[in-house]
């Protein structure tokens, strides 16, 4: 079957693209992409010979390419996005016209292509922030907390209004955060790695205690393909590897794996609404499509770490020119605070 895969030059829809070739011998994937500063054909050029693949620069909100591409598609699955917190509290507008205008030029165009199945990557940040205690289920309500997950949550809720209004099927899979390679280093852990492999401090925010539950990016690609072709419509799937650590914790993982100093780390100023705990209950998932996570937290992480260090070339490039000036933007004056700190303590 055809899939169109929006987005699949980014860190998840890479690893999904390479995915599926691997497993589905007949399948085509149709990528369709905008290379925005996250996008990156490098993450493809393993596949760029496979006959089964074909890419299409292009925004997914132009409606005349997205009805032209639709075409024979049997299965969409949306993964473009705008997708870094940080980045939405500087300028939520993009986060508006590609999660959510885009989506809704999607939606519309499978409806009238008639698609088999739109599946629409989400997040559980949707839910907004837990305390102490509990797990989201598909059940919780939805409490964003940045303009980056009010964004998806629209997106969600105009995702199912299709398939309750229309009968368009549906899917919307709801996932905890995502680690591997590929990702691009704006993301806690692939920037914590590659700044600490330059011996660059690592900014944490606040306290360092808020609780994030890790997932690597190859299950959770499991865990789409399995949706895809044995979702039901009109549901939502939590997806989590129920694997919770505190951002200290995962910190120091990550210095030990490297055998650099904890010295390295400054408590930043928090993350403006900072979400304090995410932790999500995936037994729907589990119970009903048999889906289980294959790796285990740390050895994944082991594994990241390696694919950085190992591959210097393809971070080197990605933080150089563009990048500089948002780091410099995002974390040159918290880091010159923390620095200025340090030196009364
Ligand atoms: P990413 O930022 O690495 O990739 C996003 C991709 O979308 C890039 O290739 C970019 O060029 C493309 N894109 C952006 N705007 C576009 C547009 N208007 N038209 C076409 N392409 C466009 O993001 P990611 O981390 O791979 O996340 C992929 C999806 O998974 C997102 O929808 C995100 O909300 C969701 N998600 C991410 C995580 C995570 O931990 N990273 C967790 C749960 C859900
Ligand atoms: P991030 O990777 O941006 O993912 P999300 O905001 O989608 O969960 O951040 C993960 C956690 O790491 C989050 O609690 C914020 C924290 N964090 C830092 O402490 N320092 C940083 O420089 C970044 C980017 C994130």
């Amino acid at each position: 079957m055809k899939i169109l895969i929006t987005g699949g030059a980014g860190f998840i829809g890479s690893n999904f693209v390479h995915h599926v070739l691997a497993r589905h011998r007949d399948d085509e994937v149709l990528v369709l992409d905008a290379l925005t500063y996250a996008g990156n054909l490098e993450n493809l050029a393993d596949v760029a010979d496979d006959p089964r693949y074909r890419f299409v620069r292009g925004d997914i909100a132009d409606r005349r390419l997205v009805d032209e591409l639709m075409r024979d598609v049997a299965v969409v699955v949306n993964f473009a996005a705008e997708s870094h917190v940080d980045r939405s509290i500087e300028d939520p507008a993009a986060f508006l016209h590609t999660n959510v205008d885009g989506a809704l030029v999607l939606l519309d165009a499978a409806r009238r292509a008639g698609v088999r199945c739109f599946l629409q990557v989400s997040t559980d940040e949707v839910y907004g922030s837990l305390g102490a205690e509990g797990h989201f289920t598909e059940a919780s309500p939805l409490a964003p907390s940045s303009p980056y997950a009010a964004s998806k949550a629209a997106a969600d809720l105009l995702a199912l209004s299709f398939w309750k209004t229309y009968g368009l099927p549906v899917v919307v899979s709801r996932c905890s955060n995502n680690f591997g390679p590929y990702q691009f280093p704006e993301k806690v852990i692939p920037l914590f790695i590659t700044n600490a492999l330059a011996d660059q401090p690592l900014p944490l925010y606040g306290d360092g205690l808020n609780v994030r539950d890790w997932i690597y990016v190859d299950d959770h690609c499991a865990a789409l393909d399995r949706i895809v072709r044995h979702g039901r419509a009109g549901e939502v799937y939590n997806v989590g590897a129920g694997n919770e650590c505190t951002n200290r914790a995962l910190t120091e993982l990550i210095l030990g794996e490297l055998g650099r100093p904890l010295e390295l780390i400054r408590y930043v100023t928090d993350r403006l609404g900072h979400d304090r705990r995410y932790a999500l209950d995936a037994s729907k998932l589990r119970r009903e499509l048999q889906w289980e996570p294959a790796h285990r937290f740390e050895d994944a992480l082991r594994q990241t770490v390696a694919w950085y260090r190992d591959t210097p070339s393809w971070w080197q490039r990605v933080k150089s020119g563009a990048y500089q000036t948002y780091y410099e933007r995002m974390y040159g004056g918290r880091l010159q605070a923390a620095g200025e700190r340090r030196g009364h303590a």
